[in-house]
């Protein structure tokens, strides 16, 4: 790999041995994608505290942060005192709601090590917005920005909406493009990359953000790992729309671009999208690939009754928490059922202050943040049949949990949460 001098006094040990890991972790990682360099990025989405049960006991057991960072942030077994970030870092989601540890069955003691793991995290430098959607809340990059993101939904909007340039990173090297505002330049922060390979033509309206759920379904079905162009797009989709699409395609495919054309910033016509060249196949979406897509993703669930609605897969917006709040008004949630919507803290704090907060907690639901039920593997206690509006959560949780899973509109959705039934056709 080509290193500037700058790189290479980074590897030396210039700046410390957290930054030189740093580095001998970048080269190694870009050398087995067959980078030939590295890329300045100033934008980094990542994971730095203890996430999981198996990193908060070994940081426990081992003494605190640097312990958990050098070994599975860095790759490294050397313990190293872990400096300043030097790129603006933003922090995803957690592994569990520090606001709602009863509710997520979290220990005190796990509670009050979280609570100094932030508090380390926060003294790195790194942004605690705990989301999914850190370009919900402050962290938006421009386009053709290069960044360094995990998280796949976060990842193909980064890419597709934004026009900012990320390949789907991990845990170390998102770490590591924190201390060396360093990543390896390959894939999609390349013209190349980006360029689309399969087509999409709608035939139908794609309108709501349960049809754009759907679509993103069966399009990450298809496509895989390609880059699809999508043609026939009517109505402009808005953030939640494209929110949900993204989530769904990358859970059903490995999908990390898309190209709207009309709305994507490098798809300002089909040509410019394809980059000149033809693709090699292209599907219609109609009425059939929308229904069938449907019954797929519902096939888990066959008992009517609903134990527990979970909303906010990717994080809710705030138009998405005023819809629910203005669904539920005067309602309450049925004593067999439960309602839990996560959104961003930042977020959170808006609802607050609009009463949308009151009206999810006076009907009877609770309005959580950093964290979802396929994260923190938490529900309501003798849950068995869930009731969701994204497609990406339908098809985690049946999985993770082995529940039943419907998956509708937010107001079917609602409706489940307040009459205890999942009643849509
Ligand atoms: Fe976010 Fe959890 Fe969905 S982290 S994208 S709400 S699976």
């Amino acid at each position: 790999m080509r290193l500037t001098d700058e790189e290479k006094a980074m590897c030396d040990g210039r700046d410390g041995a957290a930054v030189a890991r740093a580095m001998d972790l970048l080269v190694r990682y870009g050398e087995a994608l067959g980078a030939e360099a590295l890329v300045e990025t100033r934008n980094v989405c990542g994971t730095v505290t203890a996430t999981t049960p198996f990193m908060r006991d070994f940081a426990m057991a081992k003494g605190g942060l640097d312990a958990v960072f050098s070994e599975f942030n860095l790759d490294t077994s050397e313990v190293v005192t872990v400096p300043k970030v030097r790129a603006f870092s933003s922090h995803l989601q957690l592994g569990f709601d520090p606001h709602h540890p009863a509710e997520m069955g979290v220990s005190e003691q796990v509670l009050q090590f979280y609570k100094r793991s932030e508090a380390e995290a926060a003294r790195m430098g790194v942004q605690i917005l705990n989301t999914c959607t850190p370009y919900q809340v402050g962290n938006v990059p421009t386009r053709g920005e290069h960044c360094a993101w995990m998280e796949s939904s976060a990842v193909i909007y980064c890419n597709s909406v934004l026009g900012a340039r990320t390949n789907t990173e991990g845990r170390e090297s998102t770490s590591a493009a924190m201390l060396t505002c360093r990543i390896p330049d390959w894939g999609f922060h390349h013209d190349k990359g980006r360029v689309g390979t399969l087509g999409v033509h709608l035939d139908i309206a794609v309108e709501s953000v349960e049809d754009w759920g759907l679509l993103g379904y069966w399009m990450g079905d298809w496509v895989q790992e390609h880059v699809p162009v999508v043609t026939g797009v009517g109505r402009v989709p808005n953030l939640p729309r494209l929110k949900h699409f993204g989530a769904a395609a990358s859970s059903s495919g490995g999908v990390e671009m898309y190209h709207l054309v009309g709305v994507t910033p490098e798809a300002n016509t089909k040509e410019q999208a394809y980059g000149g060249r033809k693709p090699a196949e292209v599907r219609h979406y109609g009425d059939r690939q929308r229904r069938e897509t449907l019954e797929r993703i519902n096939a888990t669930a066959h008992d009517k009754h609903v134990d527990y609605v979970m909303l906010g897969c990717p994080h809710y917006t705030i138009e998405q928490i005023w819809e629910a709040a203005q669904l539920l008004e005067g309602r309450k949630v049925h004593e067999n059922s439960a309602l839990w919507i996560f959104t961003p803290r930042a977020i959170k704090e808006v609802a607050n202050r609009n009463g949308y907060t009151q009206i999810i907690e006076a009907a009877g639901g609770k309005l959580m943040t950093d964290s979802c039920s396929a994260m923190s593997r938490a529900v309501p206690p003798g849950t068995k049949v869930v009731a969701l509006d994204s497609a990406k959560q339908a098809h985690y949780l049946p999985a993770i949990l082995g529940l039943q899973a419907w998956f509708g509109t937010t107001e079917q959705c609602i409706d489940a949460a307040c009459t205890g039934r999942w009643s849509a056709a």
